[in-house]
Formats: C-alpha cells, structure tokens, sequence
C-alpha cells in the first residue's frame, strides 16, 4: 500500500507538469484526488486493511491528498497569474491608431507663398534683401532723404548711424533696379520692423513689395495687376478702390482700399461701418528713384506696391488681433 502511494504520487506530480492549461489542470485533480479519484479509491480501502497498518497508512494517505491538493492549487495559481500578466499587456487590436500630429506652415508662411504664386503666374520674380539695412536703401535712394519729413512716417529701430532694420521692403526694389536693367518684373516678400506695439502692429511683421519696370508701363497696368491679385486671394466679386495718397518714392501715389469682405461694404466693425478696408500702398516709380538707379526716365515708367501680409491674412481668416500671429498658441495655429 505505501509503495501503491508513493507511485501515485510520483505519477501525479509528473502528470501536472505536462498540463498546459487550467482544464487540464482540474481534470487531473478529478482523477487524483476528486469523488472517483485515485487517492480517494485507496483511502477507502484502508478499511480493508489489518487493524495494526490501518492508521499508519492512513495518515500517509491522507498526507499524500493533501500534498496533491496543494500541487494542484499552485499549477492552478501559476495559470491564473500567466493569464493576468497577459491580460495586463494585451494588445486590442480593434481600437483606432493613435494619429499623428501633423506639423503646418504658420499661416502667415502660407499667405506669403499664395500672395508671390498669384504674382508669379503674372511673369513677376521672387527676391529678397536683407533685414539689416543701410539707410541708403532704406530712405535715401528712396528719395527720403536725411531731414525729409517723410522719415517720420517710421518709427526706425538704428542699429548705427547708418544702419537700420528695414522699416519696409522698399529697399529690395532699389537692390534689384542696381543690379539689372529694365525689364523688371519682381515680388520681394520679407519682414519689416518697427518701433510700434498694438492691436494692429508688431514690431516685426511681414511685407511684400511688388516692382514692374519697362518701356510704356501705366496706371492701368497697376490698376490690372492689383485687381488680379484681390480678384485671386479673396474672390471675383471684391472690387478694388484707389485714393490719392502721397509716398515719396511714388509718384502718383496711392492707397489701395478693397471692398469689406466680411460685410460686402454694407459697413461693420472691421470696416469701421466704411465698408472698404485699407490694404495696400502703390504708385508709379518716382523719376528721383530711377535716377538714384541710373534708369533712364525717358524711356522707362513703372509701377511699384507694398502691403502687409498680416493684414491681408487678418481679413482672410477674421482675426481681429495681428498678435495672435506671434503667440505660438497652438490653439490658434492648428487652425490654419
Ligand atoms: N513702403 C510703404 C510702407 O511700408 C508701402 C509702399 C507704398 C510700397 C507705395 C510701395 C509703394 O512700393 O509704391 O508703408
């Protein structure tokens, strides 16, 4: 009888070890040591057993049941906790990716690069200039000489005596109108800086500076080009407005008002109740200009503009604040 035990229980615990899962498990503990169990088979035949083995052997028979059992829970246990470290590191395969975040173009990036590809489709060439500048190109050769009192349209950040952070890309045309000869068809986008802070200025904010000389270039071939541009960054309906103005490199000069594209020039807040909306300044080159460059002011006329592109930016998309642009809030970035 004791070997009888000794064998069961060697059979057993071998037995577990090649279960691989829980069932397997409780179909053993059925056969060992459940109702009809093996274990249980030979208790009851203790009683057959003489008098003197009879607690002897019932004891180890008892032991052993109690051994198995426990055997049984752990290969259990050891299951259960498989399971959960599976549970805890399961991969649902049914739940939506995670998206990206996707980077942009700031939006002023964006409207620059609408603005120069409305003017490249019209034969104009992108260039730029720097944004520390002389004061030559800046005003001088810009026929706004040292005591002009033109120069008190900017508020001009000095770097020297005669070096300044351009307070507009004017200057680009001179650099340009130095270095080639007419015909001259440019668009020069970059940013200007002055010494002004509000709800409609920065210190530095970002301007285009358009250029076209050649031989019989008119008012109209402004008047043309500009209403191409309005007609292509808002729409076909807005309608365009030119006031007399004065700039010294210009002359005539003007501003360039648009019909209010958020109320159609029936007047509202942004428009001031006017119903027209300030965007551009332009005119035809000034002969001092072209003299400062050596063009010949009999043959040659052109036309030249400037216009902030936050402005236009501001109307396109409704913003009200020009310091939303330098913000870096997401918030508002992601919008565009
Ligand atoms: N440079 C002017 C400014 O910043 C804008 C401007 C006006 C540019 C008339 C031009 C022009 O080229 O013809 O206020």
């Amino acid at each position: 009888m004791k070997q009888e035990l000794e064998r069961v229980e060697q059979e057993a615990l071998e037995a577990i070890k090649g279960v691989s899962d829980p069932t397997g498990v409780k179909t053993l503990k059925a056969r060992y040591v459940g109702r009809k169990g093996v274990v249980t088979a030979l208790l009851r035949k203790i009683s057959g057993l003489p008098p003197e083995e009879r607690p002897e052997t019932g004891r180890l028979a008892n032991e052993l049941k109690k051994r198995l059992e426990k055997a049984f829970e752990k290969a259990l246990q050891a299951f259960e906790a498989d399971r959960g470290e599976l549970m805890a590191d399961a991969l649902d395969v049914t739940l939506p990716g995670r998206p990206l975040a996707r980077g942009r173009m700031h939006p002023i990036t964006q409207m620059t690069k609408a603005i120069c590809e409305v003017f490249q489709r019209l034969g104009f060439e992108i260039v730029e200039g720097p944004d520390v500048e002389w004061d030559y190109y800046n005003f001088e050769a810009l026929n706004i000489p040292r005591d002009h009192p033109a120069r008190d349209m900017h508020d001009t950040f000095y770097i020297s005596e005669n070096i300044v952070l351009r307070t507009h890309t004017s200057p680009i045309q001179i650099r340009v109108m130095e270095s080639q000869s007419p015909p001259v068809r440019i668009i020069a986008p970059g940013k200007s800086y002055r010494v002004d802070s509000d709800i409609s200025h920065t210190p530095m904010f970002f301007q285009v500076e358009g250029l076209m000389v050649q031989e019989n270039i008119s008012f109209g071939d402004l008047k043309g080009v500009l209403t191409t541009f309005a007609h292509q960054i808002f729409d076909e309906e807005t309608s365009l407005r030119f006031r007399p103005s004065f700039f010294p490199f210009t002359e005539p000069s003007a501003e360039i008002d648009i019909r209010c594209v958020i109320c159609r020039g029936a007047g509202c807040r942004v428009c001031s109740h006017t119903g027209w909306l300030e965007v551009l300044g332009a005119g035809m080159v000034h002969p001092a200009v072209f003299e400062m460059v050596g063009y010949d002011t009999d043959r040659y006329t052109g036309f030249a503009f400037g216009m902030g592109i936050e402005r236009i930016a501001m109307l396109k998309y409704g913003i009200e604040d020009i310091r939303k642009f330098y913000e870096n809030d997401l918030r508002f970035l992601e919008q565009f």
